[in-house]
């Protein structure tokens, strides 16, 4: 076992340090963040923080570096008050990765990629086409959080689009099917293969005998 504490990690150069912290929690979300400036500028960003944050009301939230230098998604977003999440599927991981790249404000990642936008349900922001699941979602709120700069952002989410054969009788979607693929840091991509799906857990009968 390698063993590091809080002075190695601050010994880190910033590559590695970055590396190493960014695997470590484990694999997350591949999610594109879609959003349209009020000047009509589309933007796409990929995004490994995406999470829920309850489901009643349905939110999530995700993480946003801090604004020290320029931030198409977050501008937008602050602009419009909406953008889409969209998954990641197998066939489009590169292009994905590629809009982390620093554009200028007036250059849509669109553009520079195959993923195409595609406008559904009179939403302001684009959808990626051929997602396997896309989600509307609008701004509610944000956090700074204090101990490193970084914006926590709030969202209700307002519109659902899942591939059909990915949405279980039960609600339950099955990403595998949709070859949705997760990050193992900030440069692995990965392909979750599913085991199985458990029972709601109960405490086990305790034996008093
Ligand atoms: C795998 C991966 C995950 C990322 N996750 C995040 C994230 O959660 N939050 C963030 O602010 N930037 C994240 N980034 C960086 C953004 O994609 C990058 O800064 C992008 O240029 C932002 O685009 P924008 O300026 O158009 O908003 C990630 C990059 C990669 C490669």
């Amino acid at each position: 076992m390698h063993y590091f504490n809080t002075t190695d990690v601050d010994g880190f150069s910033k590559l590695y340090r970055l590396n190493m912290i960014n695997s470590i929690t484990g694999f997350k979300s591949a999610n594109l963040i879609a959003s349209k400036s009020n000047n009509g500028d589309e933007n796409l960003a990929i995004f490994s923080s995406v999470t829920h944050l309850g489901s009643n009301p349905a939110l999530l939230h995700f993480t946003l570096r801090p604004n020290t230098v320029p931030r198409d998604t977050y501008k937008n977003i602050k602009e419009t008050q909406v953008f889409t999440v969209n998954h990641v599927s197998a066939p489009h991981f590169e292009d994905a990765h590629h809009t982390s790249a620093k554009y200028d404000e007036a250059v849509s990642e669109f553009d520079q990629t195959r993923l195409v936008p595609e406008y559904k349900n009179n939403w302001y922001a684009p959808y990626v086409k051929d997602s396997p699941i896309s989600l509307g979602c609008r701004y509610l709120n944000e956090y700074e959080i204090k101990e490193n700069g970084c914006l926590l952002i709030v969202a209700a989410i307002e519109q659902i689009f899942i591939q059909e054969d990915l949405l279980m009788e039960d609600g339950w979607v099955d990403l595998t099917k949709g070859s949705v693929m997760a990050i193992n840091g900030l440069d692995g991509y990965t392909l979750p293969q599913l085991e199985k799906r458990l029972e709601y857990a109960r405490p086990k009968q305790i034996n008093n005998k």
